[in-house]
């Protein structure tokens, strides 16, 4: 489906234009109405977008179970899809997850129906083909075997589970019951990621042989979230779905057995594209991390970590550190693959993608004339300022665009590898198994930490 962003760019800006040049007075309600008026004018643009539709295309009656913060990225993803119908919401905070979810639904015409009790959901919708949750990760296993069980294809979101017993029998149940179960680690759905994999590490060689990785996802110091005292959760309703209190129950990736702390929550993603494009699992992980910054009543996870993977590579031995810090954002998060003769940069964020050329590697002009990277750039006329390398001494200093964007949001790919495959066209691109491989490399840190030494990975571990 194409929805026309640029119109409704065009309409946010004439919105803020608008606001400045009218008197304070009646501000707001100008605002309110052209607000809804954007809305409006959105919620057309999709579903007149839905009339161009495939006659052809097997419509898919779907429920969201978790309609928290990723819940409504999802959900957003989900609308810009065709052949896509929302059937319910499952949420446990009924005053306001669950009714707004239902409200902003049924404003895009769908018929929804809105549940506290994923079981009571199962009971009553019948004609479900497929559930997308984004609950809590302590969560993630009950809801999806309940859901493969009942016959429904799970697309589930990262980290599987809190503890790989769980994570083990979700693989399992999908097995069983012959059901689809999508692990939400979107980037390998994520065009450039592909195009990276495919063209410039696999076919090209491009960067010769990688012997070390990096990765990092910085975060800037951050206020716990918090909730107005007028949507508290009932504490023997809280109680019901495991959370002690409303603290918790708002930051429950800080709490063990709930979440794995920014390692799982954030790591989980670039650890498992360690493993994607080095084509190996790890053999050890050593690391270190700590309650650094945060009060320590308010959290129980490791606010700040920093880990080193070894891998043996069809090319070699192979290192690759990661760190996660939550008290400052510096460069953000991004991957690099460094070969002995080239760099690749890569984040999911934006435009970031480039390739770097060892100063005494052979000339990319062949890679450049088929495509698969953009003619250099000189390192002064730099396209992706936010790019901080030092590349004076060891590397020349060209930077090669990869010339692959994506303009949908960045759940959209996988979402709709996700479906298709639902409908018999094409295979998962995350399928539980691949899920369960990242959360025995990932789980393993937060052990790692603890142990206070070097752990190693049996190749069987990674088995199912
Ligand atoms: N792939 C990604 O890029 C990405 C990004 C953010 C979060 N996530 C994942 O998405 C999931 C949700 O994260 P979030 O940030 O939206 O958390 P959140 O706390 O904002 O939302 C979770 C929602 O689940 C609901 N919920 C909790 N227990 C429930 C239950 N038993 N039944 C029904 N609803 C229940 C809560 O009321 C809440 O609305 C997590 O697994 C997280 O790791 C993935």
């Amino acid at each position: 489906m194409s929805v026309d962003n640029k119109s409704n760019h065009l309409e946010r800006r004439d919105f803020l234009k608008g606001l400045s040049t009218v008197p304070i007075v009646g501000l707001l309600g100008l605002a309110v109405q052209r607000q809804k008026s954007f809305e409006k004018k959105q919620r057309e643009a999709l579903l007149g977008a839905k009339k161009e539709v495939d006659p052809n295309l097997k419509e898919l009656n779907i429920a969201l179970l978790g309609a928290g913060a990723q819940g409504e990225v999802l959900r957003n993803a989900i609308l810009k899809i065709p052949g896509i119908r929302f059937k319910a919401v499952c949420d446990i905070w009924t005053e306001y997850a669950l009714k707004k979810n239902v409200n902003v639904l049924k404003k895009y015409k769908f018929d929804v129906n809105g549940y506290e009790d994923y079981r009571e959901m199962l009971d009553k919708e019948k004609d479900l083909d497929a559930v997308v949750i984004a609950t809590p990760d302590f969560w993630h296993a009950r809801h999806a075997i309940a859901c493969m069980k009942a016959g429904l294809h799970v697309y589930c979101e990262k980290e599987m589970s809190t503890n790989l017993e769980d994570a083990r029998k979700m693989v399992e149940t999908a097995r069983e019951t012959g059901k689809l179960l999508q692990i939400g680690h979107q980037r390998r759905s994520h065009p450039k990621y592909i195009h990276s994999y495919d063209k410039i590490i696999q076919e090209s060689g491009m960067l010769g042989r990688i012997v070390t990785s990096y990765g990092q996802w910085n975060r800037g110091a951050a206020e716990d979230l918090g909730w107005p005292s007028r949507l508290e959760i009932p504490k023997a309703q809280l109680e019901k779905y495991g959370f002690k209190n409303m603290h918790q129950y708002r930051n429950w990736r800080w709490f063990k057995g709930l979440g794995g702390g920014p390692i799982v929550d954030l790591g989980s993603h670039q650890i498992d594209i360690f493993s994607w494009f080095l084509g190996a699992q790890p053999t050890s992980v050593t690391a270190s991390g700590g309650m650094d910054y945060y009060p320590k009543d308010k959290h129980e996870w490791y606010d700040t970590v920093m880990a080193i993977f070894e891998y043996e590579t069809e090319q070699g031995s192979s290192r690759a550190y990661y760190q996660t810090q939550t008290t400052n954002g510096s460069q953000g998060y991004f991957e690099k693959f460094m070969g002995d003769q080239g760099t690749l940069v890569i984040s999911e964020s934006g435009s970031l993608g480039s390739v770097y050329r060892e100063a005494t590697a052979p000339a990319w002009d062949k890679w450049v004339n088929m495509g698969y990277i953009e003619a250099a750039v000189l390192q002064e006329q730099k396209a992706e300022p936010d790019v901080v390398l030092d590349v004076r001494e060891t590397i020349s200093p060209d930077q090669h665009i990869i010339p692959v964007k994506l303009y949908d949001p960045y759940h959209q790919p996988h979402l709709e590898n996700f479906f298709n495959a639902v409908r018999g066209q094409g295979k998962l691109n995350c399928p539980g198994e691949i899920g369960y491989e990242t959360a025995v490399a990932v789980l393993k840190v937060n052990q790692a930490i603890e142990a206070k030494r070097r752990l190693t990975f049996d190749p069987k571990e990674f088995v199912i």
